[in-house]
């Protein structure tokens, strides 16, 4: 496996845990990174909220040194504001890397002309990696989505390039699929030769197979890792074991799964991250797939309080 070098951080493999907002809280990082992640991102904040010092979103960068490296990525479309923010949490929680989102395809995001909804203005999404690129001490990265048109993505790349990022994260989805389609690996391929930063390719990686098939295709310098990582922190192993070896590890067992969700609830407990609505959605994603557990899962739905989901999720453990 390949180790992946973004500016001054040299990192110890190729495989990044993506951004998910909602999902990749430290609790669900620190998993990852257990389990092979060389490089995980928080959920998405944004930099007016910072500015504004909304607590809430100021602790989204909440780090811990097990965790690092880790990066913090802002959402935002005021350069100023992104740079103050962005000094703002560097201080403060000395994250190694700070990224930019200029993907979210969320209603909301683009409205205020944040996320996917720069890609519109290259100028400005050119001003922004500028300004920060000169604010920072530590590396910066951008992650994009493509845009229909090949050369109009390439420009964009080029441009993050030129502004001064160290890396891009290219997701071969248009803002208008959604995560419908599929990502399409001939845009990212195609930046990735045009490009002298690294270039880590998005969408649709869900196992070893797959790895492998976009690492080659694309010649991309890592991989970035998002739904296929959601209650399975496991999958990095697999895939990193995979690009050493060659060969795939068996499937986590249904005991071994019980007790990552345990470690994470252990985790959110100890972090002050225990909340019945982020217990529930965990419940039911580390048990999916399982055999057996279409009641268990059924009962998680209608339980109505954290004793209540850690009662059905222990009374699992003499099942499997
Ligand atoms: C629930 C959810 C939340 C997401 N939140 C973010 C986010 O905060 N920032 C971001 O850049 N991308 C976000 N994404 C997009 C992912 O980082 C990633 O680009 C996308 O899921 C494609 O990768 P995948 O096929 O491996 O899931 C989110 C995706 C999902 C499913």
């Amino acid at each position: 496996m390949n180790s992946l070098t973004i500016g001054k951080l040299k990192l110890d493999g190729n495989l990044v845990l993506a951004p998910m907002s909602g999902i990749t809280n430290l609790p669900s990082r620190l998993l990852c990174r257990k389990h092979g992640a060389s490089l995980v991102y928080s959920e998405m904040t944004s930099s007016e909220a910072v500015v504004r010092q909304s607590l809430k979103s100021i602790e989204r960068g909440f780090t811990c040194a097990g965790e690092r490296p880790m990066g913090i990525q802002l959402m935002g479309a005021v350069p100023d504001n992104l740079a103050a923010s962005a000094i703002f949490l560097q201080e403060k929680y000395r994250p190694e890397l700070i990224d930019v989102n200029f993907g979210c395809p969320a209603q909301g995001v683009i409205k205020n002309g944040c996320g996917s909804g720069l890609l519109k203005k290259p100028e400005l999404i050119g001003e922004i990696i500028r300004t920060l690129s000169d604010s920072l001490d530590i590396p910066l990265t951008a992650k994009i989505r493509i845009l229909e048109n090949f050369d109009e993505t390439l420009k964009i790349a080029k441009i993050i390039e030129k502004a001064g990022a160290d890396a891009i994260t290219v997701h071969g989805r248009t803002q208008k699929q959604g995560y419908s389609g599929k990502s399409d690996l001939d845009f990212i391929k195609g930046i990735k030769s045009g490009l002298s930063i690294p270039v880590i390719a998005n969408g649709d990686i869900f196992d070893e197979k797959t790895s492998q098939k976009v690492l080659e295709y694309t010649g991309c310098d890592g991989i970035m890792i998002g739904r296929a990582a959601i209650g399975n922190p496991f999958i990095f192993k697999k895939i990193s074991y995979f690009l050493k070896t060659g060969e795939i590890l068996p499937p986590r067992e249904a005991g071994e799964r019980l007790a990552d969700f345990f470690e994470y609830t252990e985790l959110c407990r100890n972090y002050g991250m225990h909340t019945y609505n982020d217990l529930k959605r965990n419940a039911q994603w580390f048990t999916k797939g399982m055999e057996n557990v279409k009641q268990v899962r059924v009962n998680i739905n209608k339980a109505h309080d954290i004793d209540s989901i850690m009662a059905i999720m222990n009374g699992l453990k003499d099942c499997v």
